[in-house]
């Protein structure tokens, strides 16, 4: 048996994270776990023990994810591994459980992560909850549908300057889309505006937009110096590019597809409906390619579903299987931004990891019938249940954490 608990001190903290160091990444540094332990604390990190020994960790961030109109507390599932010489054992499943019974208790009504593999986390109630794609934009093939005169000046800033200027824009988009994570100053420091110090890694450069000395736009980026047969074939990676107005949004984008010498402008994690897609005239030639982007994990029913905004119509009643957190098993009626258990027959019948792919709006529940994933109990639920939870923009994440 295991004995599954939070870590006690930075040592069982460094072999808890160590965990998943047996397949991403090297054994922990004590620097790197002086830096974690910021943004993760000892208490957030679940180890596994048998015998004394750790043979898995899982961890959660504490942060706030935007969610439909709103804001709510959230549980960032983070460094989940599980030794080698353990697997198949069910210390991943002693992990999950005793996480998110810490998480319902703490009051964080959702938790969320990135699947390494897409077949793990449903059995635990996570969903699908965001699309995210990779895109290329061809140098010869970015121009702008309307080309527009372009606002504002950029400038290229220090990370000091940047810790000033960049988090109201991307507080700004974030008040907008769903599926953003809050960035306290630590998170912004440690994630985004230092220079990592592996060798192979391009500096970050930093640029603003500015409009009457107002920050308006910003972005992240690297460039990789390639020559290819006598022309550019350099690669500029967008890591972060943001603006809080359309118009500050395509200037932004227009200055980094004027960048010289670059044979094309890459981006990840990208939603489907990024503004790229209909800023440029021909966004076929990006060759997006989208996958699964966030996972939601519906922890507390009634405060998940009472926490975001909906569309018209209502009532609407679920009948929810929780295998895992019982407390949400159950009849819920959702009426006028509340929910509450019922008696009442239900509308529509499902597990709640599809609840947590509707959740932030990317998924309809017309999809989830078409998958088999959720039974119509009532005929006309799904277009009732879809008019309420629909939502746009979609939600965005990006980053994975
Ligand atoms: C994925 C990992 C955490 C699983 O840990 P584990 O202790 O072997 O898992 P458990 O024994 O608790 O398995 C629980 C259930 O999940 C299933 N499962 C575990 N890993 C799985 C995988 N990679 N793919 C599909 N199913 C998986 C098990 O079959 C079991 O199913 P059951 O309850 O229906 O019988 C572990 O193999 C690991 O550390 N992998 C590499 C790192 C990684 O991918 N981490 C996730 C980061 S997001």
């Amino acid at each position: 048996m295991f004995d599954v608990r939070a870590c006690a001190d930075q040592d069982e903290y460094g072999r808890a994270i160590g965990a998943i160091g047996q397949y991403f990444n090297p054994p922990p540094t004590e620097e790197f776990l002086e830096r974690w332990v910021k943004m993760l604390p000892h208490e957030r990190m679940h180890a596994a023990f048998e015998d004394g020994q750790i043979v898995g960790g899982a961890g959660a961030f504490p942060f706030e994810l935007s969610v439909p109109g709103g804001s709510l507390p959230c549980a960032g599932v983070t460094a989940v591994g599980v030794h080698p010489t353990h697997r198949r054992r069910g210390v991943l499943r002693t992990m999950m459980d005793a996480q998110l019974r810490d998480v319902h208790e703490r009051g964080e009504p959702i938790a969320a992560l990135w699947a390494s593999e897409e077949t793990i986390y449903g059995r635990f109630g996570y969903g699908i909850a965001s699309w995210a794609g990779e895109l290329s934009v061809p140098h010869e093939w970015d121009a702008f549908a309307e080309p527009g005169a372009s606002v504002g000046t950029t400038r290229f800033v220090t990370p000091e300057e940047a810790r000033e200027l960049f988090p109201p824009v991307y507080d700004a988009v974030r008040r907008e889309r769903p599926g953003m994570m809050s960035r306290n100053e630590v998170w912004w420091e440690d994630r985004h505006l230092r220079q990592e110090e592996r060798e192979s890694d391009a500096p970050r450069r930093f640029v603003v937009l500015e409009l009457d000395g107002e920050p308006l736009a910003y972005a992240i980026y690297r460039t990789h110096f390639s020559f290819d047969g006598g022309s550019a074939s350099s690669r500029l990676v967008v890591r972060e590019a943001l603006g809080a107005t359309p118009q500050a949004t395509a200037a932004i984008w227009r200055f980094l597809l004027d960048v010289d010498w670059m044979g094309s402008v890459e981006v990840y994690l990208a939603p489907p409906d990024h503004p790229l897609f209909l800023l440029l005239a021909t966004p076929r030639r990006m060759r997006y390619r989208m996958g699964d982007g966030l996972w939601v994990r519906v922890v507390d029913l009634p405060a998940a579903l009472a926490g975001r905004t909906y569309g018209e119509g209502g009532p609407l009643v679920l009948e929810v299987r929780d295998a895992v957190c019982e407390w949400n098993d159950g009849r819920w009626k959702l009426d006028g931004g509340t929910c509450e258990r019922t008696d009442d027959e239900p509308d529509l019948a499902l597990d709640v990891s599809a609840l947590g792919s509707a959740y932030l709006g990317a998924v309809s529940f017309r999809q989830l019938r078409e998958a088999g994933r959720i039974e119509e109990t009532k005929p006309g639920a799904i277009e009732r249940a879809d008019a309420l939870f629909a939502w746009r923009p979609l939600p965005w994440c990006l980053e994975i954490f």
